[in-house]
């Protein structure tokens, strides 16, 4: 799993955007598989500049994000629904229509979750953006979490709850559940595409690629899959063994 590593967060979004052009040429109708987060912003923005220079067309394709906060409702600012609207739907032909996610607000979480594992199986992903956590989380499976699990409600753990922050007023407001595609359900996809940024990824990183498989660092689960594409920023990538090997 040799990773592509590119200087700066531009050219890695490139390089991913050219990922999910090329099969959109292939697959008008594909259904991708979004994340949210920081990393995920200038994939998004690479992906409208295509749009709007006529060189992409996601109006056929559907999308599936990979998890949701529990207790904001799907309208809510910062769910991950209305940040997918907001950074990509609003922005391009994706129609909010064909972006499906958890639903946060459901009254029976559990059942919630059953439903939505149902709906990503049945719709056979075929591309999917995976973050990385610090933790080495991957979605909000968080360290412990099984590898064959599937979509569930979970807690946040107090590194992610202290990550996410950011995108809050306060620590206070970030929810400490969400309902997230179980390790087993993202393994379905067809392909996965691992991103990070930055020096504060690098011992995840390589944790991941490189480490043992193991459920305390839940995206070293992508080991098992047999098409990963990784794409690094130089600082992000700094830790790999593989890259200083002779
Ligand atoms: P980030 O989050 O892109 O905001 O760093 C990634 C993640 O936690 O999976």
């Amino acid at each position: 799993m040799t990773p592509h590593v590119f200087p700066d967060a531009r050219q890695v979004a490139a390089f991913v955007a050219d990922q999910i052009q090329t099969l959109l040429v292939e697959k008008q109708d594909a259904a991708l598989g979004l994340a949210t987060g920081g990393t995920m912003v200038p994939i998004y923005d690479e992906l409208t500049r295509r749009y709007d220079n006529g060189h992409l067309r996601l109006a056929p394709a559907s999308a599936y994000l990979l998890d949701e906060y529990v207790g904001l409702g799907c309208d809510d600012r910062q769910s991950y629904k209305r940040t997918i609207e907001q950074l990509l739907a609003s922005r391009t032909d994706l129609s909010a229509q064909r972006v499906h996610s958890p639903d946060g607000s459901a009254d029976d979480l559990a059942t919630e979750a059953r439903r939505y594992d149902r709906l990503v199986s049945e719709a056979k992903i075929d591309l999917q953006l995976l973050g990385i956590g610090g933790n080495g989380h991957l979605a909000f499976n968080e360290p412990g979490s099984s590898l064959a699990s599937r979509t569930r409600p979970v807690e946040l753990s107090p590194a992610t709850v202290s990550a996410n922050s950011r995108f809050f007023p306060s620590i206070d407001a970030v929810p400490t559940m969400a309902i997230t595609q179980g390790l087993g359900t993202i393994r379905q996809a067809e392909l996965l595409i691992l991103v990070a940024f930055g020096d504060a990824k690098s011992d995840a990183v390589r944790l991941a690629l490189e480490g043992p498989i193991t459920a305390m660092l839940p995206a070293s689960v992508v080991q098992l899959h047999e098409n990963v594409v990784v794409v690094l920023d130089e600082a992000a990538a700094s830790k790999l063994a593989v890259l200083h090997s002779a």
